[in-house]
């Protein structure tokens, strides 16, 4: 079969397209044929060298080179492991396994696609669905209140947006001047970032929480909109602790998330819209673009 793989470290040009051994489905997993790859920046991170750690789902043993590259993927199951139950061949499922740039890949977690969902829309939800709710969750905030999103146009971003309105949070997002009415569309009050935000955020009212999704640097800021560093989650910036704010990132459970993604996807509650889509052949593209910083939705390879 054909996969995307690295042998060292680096920039996107150090992605290839290469024929591989199939993987197979071992105890507790399942096997399918890849429809489509979601594209996250934790992917282009591996592919530097930067998150060389374990990975809950899919990394128990670090990044082994030469390395496939990709958690997230939709498609049809042709094969199912041992001790697995509720799935069968030739099920649609989505969800997150190892090295899912490929024709073939090995799912840990997964879950039946709803119904009207495309392969290349759904390869888009799991890993942004499990860090939203996660998030959400950590932060604490709770119906009524006003929770500050900083970078909320992006993959994670419109997943928040929309779950926390679900839930009755009020939410103000700031993202760039071409998505502003993207936000606004979420449900969201918009601001832009950069100069002057702290008070075009002020003037939209109080702060209860925030969440830091772009790691831009803005953590004090934070601290100061919320009053305390309590409120406060980053995804993005590793010195947020200096300030007292926690940095999530230990991946909460999968299952669940996609559970819960199926569920707000069949009620029309959530949708994550696919900025574009690339070949496997186009894989360092993909990485270029979303390390760009300016995806809307998410970016997808299509198998
Ligand atoms: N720790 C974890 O568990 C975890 C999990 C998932 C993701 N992450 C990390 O979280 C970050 C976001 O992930 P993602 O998938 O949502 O990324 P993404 O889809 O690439 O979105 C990035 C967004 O950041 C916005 N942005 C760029 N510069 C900004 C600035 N100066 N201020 C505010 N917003 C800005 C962009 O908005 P505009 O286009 O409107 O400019 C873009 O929509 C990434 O760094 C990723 O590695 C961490």
């Amino acid at each position: 079969m054909k996969r995307v793989s690295f042998e060292e470290f680096g920039g996107p040009d150090v992605l290839r397209l290469v024929d591989a051994e199939e993987p197979h489905a071992g105890p507790g997993r399942v096997r399918i044929a890849v429809r489509a790859a979601g594209v996250n920046p934790v992917d282009w991170r591996v592919r530097e060298g930067q998150v060389l750690g374990a990975h809950p789902v899919v990394l128990p043993a670090g990044v082994v080179l030469p390395a496939g590259v990709g958690l997230d993927a939709a498609g049809v199951v042709d094969e199912v492991g041992e001790g697995v139950t509720g799935v069968e061949v030739g099920d649609r499922v989505f969800g997150e396994g190892v090295d899912t740039y490929a024709e073939f890949a090995v799912l840990g977690a997964w879950a039946r696609m709803p119904e009207g969902l495309t392969f290349e829309e759904a390869a888009g939800y799991p890993s942004v669905v499990e860090t939203a709710l996660r998030i959400i969750r950590e932060v604490g905030v709770l119906p009524g209140q006003t929770l500050l999103v900083s970078g909320a146009s992006g993959g994670v971003g419109s997943a928040v947006l929309q779950i926390a309105r679900e839930r009755g949070i009020r939410v103000v997002g700031t993202a760039g001047a071409a998505n502003q009415d993207y936000l606004r569309g979420l449900g969201a009050l918009a601001t832009t970032y950069g100069e002057g935000w702290v008070e075009r955020v002020r003037r939209l009212g109080d702060v209860d929480a925030a969440l830091d999704l772009a790691g831009s640097g803005v953590i004090r800021e934070l601290v100061e909109l919320t009053g305390s560093p309590e409120r406060v989650v980053t995804i993005a910036d590793l010195g947020a602790p200096e300030f007292g704010v926690r940095f999530s990132g230990v991946a909460g459970s999968v299952p669940a998330a996609l559970a819960e993604a199926v569920d707000l996807i069949s009620r029309g509650k959530l949708h994550i819209p696919v900025e574009k889509s690339y070949s496997l052949a186009e894989a360092a593209a993909a990485h270029s673009d979303s390390q760009a910083g300016h995806t809307r939705g998410r970016r997808v390879i299509v198998v």
